[in-house]
């Protein structure tokens, strides 16, 4: 259970925080379910606190916060229609069932006051979100037709079709960019753009499905209320139904199984709620989901094919990954012709040969994978594989380390194909954000032979750049302008950029704020390291042993040289928590880490357990025994705006 806790918490965030899941949503749909049943059975190892009880993701920083009036539940899933029934058993009491199919987007809610449309929100924890009101406004109608007085409010999911997505993607690869995932993830990136004219060019649909006190216009189901948000001018799905009974109910799933696909969208379920809203009522909700509505999910995309050669690549950090080269099939409206094999130990497991015939998985990502071999189809002319014992880039002998499923190319300093990737990191959004440098420029780049090292890029003069295929005098000068600009980035950028195994943005931003500048970072002991809360021993050691490499130091030697910014400011802002200590409890619009941050960048303390020496408990929504405890200590307790106001002030 501790393993599966672990492995939710670090794929939620991949998918929630940073839009970048690495595991289709399938796996991890059977990953939070193997959990749920370890919970049932083991209720006494259950974290009842988990993400897993909660409605997903948090709301970030970058926009306003939006409390909800009501909040934004998510759906329980069924994954066959045997537990579908189970989930209505006893509840229907006559009444009919409505099918919508289950869009894979972002839910949002729309705000109109008097028929015009006044603030968007993003879900974000459930109960507060971000406030996307004007890149909302590229996609939602400004105006209903035939409004009520007052207020409207509507919940839908904003996606972007497959045609955007397409298209979108193109022009990422052509500019070097990292492609987007799937379209939910497009979706979910360019809602969060801080700059809506690039919402209104990329372009995203809304489909709207819930009105909330839709009895206060005289509505008692939920057919009626998609027949008025349609006639209001809001845009609802081509495709729902209302089925009279579960029988109908299952032909409604099968039917759009398949025919999903022409919908141009992508979705991955069918939604089927109670029609009657009086038993929205009676009925009410969990914690996270209502018990009148759930969500059946689709079982991902398999196709058959044959692998017909199987190549190494060589990544950042050297290690050789194993892809299938596949006769190419269209599997969930894509064709498919790789797939990542990950290891030796994987294709040992999987007894994967070149010549075998396999299935191959690809829900909405972009990397598919082999789920079965065909062993049945075998004729003995397939050959077994084994990873090569050098480099396929630099030819060095491959190492492998005690414990590691991965093989490795040692030759960090000189390896080509090392050399590109770390080009590539040290040039992406969170690393240095030098637009341009993609897969193709930093191959070229080091082609060219003029590049040994991650500095060498900014000694290159205008020939040198002009001299690569497709580079002309303007891009030149473009890239050279990035470069001169990327000099001062925050140092939080440049950590990151630098690729120390096992440190992302999160970690180097916690470096950043504990030392300061790079000088003191590398001066640092391990134990000093690990004091961050945070970081643990592993990241400690990893840290600690780059800045003891002497390739490492002079890289930050030539940074230094050519005027980087290696410094930052993490002086307090102000002291006006000098001498308080707070303690944390309940759900709080922020993180843990978060708050800690806030408190200390003001000059206060931060404790795990209330005490006589506690001056504050910050409790949000649910405090539990640390709220009765400061209550019985006499402890002062504060929402979280009264500690935000304390900070503002
Ligand atoms: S109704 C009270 N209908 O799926 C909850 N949700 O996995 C009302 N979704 O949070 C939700 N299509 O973001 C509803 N036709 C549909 C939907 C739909 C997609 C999303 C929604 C929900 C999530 C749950």
């Amino acid at each position: 259970m501790n393993e599966l806790y672990a492995m939710i918490e670090r794929h939620a965030g991949l998918y929630y925080d940073q839009d970048s899941p690495e595991i289709p949503d399938a796996e991890y749909d059977a990953l939070v379910r193997e959990l749920s049943e370890l919970e049932h059975d083991y209720p006494q190892y259950a974290r009842k606190d988990f993400l897993t009880h909660k409605v997903g993701g948090k709301p970030s920083r970058l926009f306003a916060p939006v409390v909800h009036e009501m909040p934004m539940l998510s759906l329980d899933n069924v994954f066959g229609f045997e537990e579908l029934v189970k989930f209505f058993a006893g509840k229907s009491q006559g009444s009919g069932f409505l099918c919508e199919m289950k869009i894979d987007g972002l839910a949002v809610s729309l705000v109109y006051e008097d028929g015009i449309f006044v603030r968007g929100a993003t879900r974000g924890d459930g109960r507060t979100g971000e406030d996307v009101t004007e890149n909302l406004r590229a996609i939602v109608p400004e105006k209903l037709k035939n409004p009520p007085a007052g207020r409207v409010e509507v919940r839908g999911e904003v996606l972007m079709t497959w045609e955007r997505f397409n298209a979108i993607n193109s022009l990422c690869i052509e500019r070097g960019e990292k492609p987007f995932a799937n379209p939910r993830n497009a979706a979910a990136g360019t809602l969060r753009q801080k700059d809506s004219k690039i919402v209104a060019e990329r372009g995203l649909d809304v489909f709207v499905y819930y009105l909330i006190d839709a009895e206060k216009f005289g509505i008692r189901s939920q057919y009626d209320s998609l027949l008025w948000l349609k006639a209001k001018g809001l845009p609802i799905q081509d495709v729902w139904k209302y089925c009279g009974t579960l029988g109908e109910v299952g032909k409604f799933i099968a039917h759009w199984q398949d025919g999903r696909r022409t919908l141009g969208y992508v979705t991955d379920g069918v939604v089927v709620k109670l029609d009657d809203m009086a038993l929205w009522h009676s009925l009410g909700t969990t914690s996270h989901a209502p018990r009148w509505a759930i969500a059946y999910k689709y079982p991902p995309e398999e196709a058959r094919t044959r692998i017909t050669d199987i190549r190494v690549s060589v990544g950042r950090t050297g290690v050789l990954t194993p892809i299938a080269i596949l006769e190419p099939v269209s599997v969930a409206g894509t064709t498919v012709q790789r797939a990542s094999l990950h290891n030796a130990d994987y294709i040992a497991q999987k007894d994967i040969r070149v010549g075998d015939f396999v299935s191959v998985r690809k829900a909405a990502e972009i990397i598919p994978e082999i789920v079965s071999v065909d062993k049945s189809a075998r004729t003995g002319q397939e050959s077994p594989y084994t990873m090569p014992s050098k480099c396929p880039a630099c030819g060095s002998e491959v190492v492998k380390l005690p414990e590691e499923a991965a093989l490795r190319c040692p030759n960090r300093a000189s390896c080509p194909a090392q050399l590109a990737e770390s080009l590539k990191y040290f040039a992406s959004r969170d690393g240095m954000n030098i637009k341009g440098i993609g897969q193709s420029l930093a191959e070229k780049l080091i082609a060219s032979g003029k590049i040994h090292s991650l500095s060498d890029i900014y000694t290159l003069t205008l020939e040198d750049w002009t001299s690569l295929d497709k580079i002309d005098a303007k891009t030149a000068e473009n890239i050279s302008a990035q470069l001169e600009a990327s000099k001062s980035r925050p140092l939080a950028n440049l950590v990151t950029a630098l690729g120390i195994p096992y440190v992302g943005t999160n970690t180097a931003s916690l470096l950043v704020n504990n030392f300061g500048s790079l000088d003191s970072l590398r001066e640092a002991s391990q134990e000093d390291i690990a004091a961050i809360d945070g970081v643990g021993p592993v990241i400690a050691e990893s840290v600690h042993d780059f800045f003891r490499n002497g390739e490492n130091l002079r890289l930050i030697d030539d940074f230094r040289a050519m005027g980087f910014r290696l410094s930052e400011d993490i002086r307090p802002k102000n002291n006006a928590l000098s001498g308080k200590s707070f303690v944390f409890t309940g759900t709080l619009s922020m993180t843990r880490e978060e708050a800690s941050e806030l408190v200390k960048a003001h000059g206060g303390r931060v404790s795990g357990s209330v005490s006589t020496k506690t001056s504050y408990l910050v409790a949000g929504e649910n405090g539990g025994s640390k709220l009765a405890k400061a209550e019985k200590l006499g402890v002062k307790v504060l929402s979280e705006q009264e500690f935000l106001d304390m900070i503002s002030a």
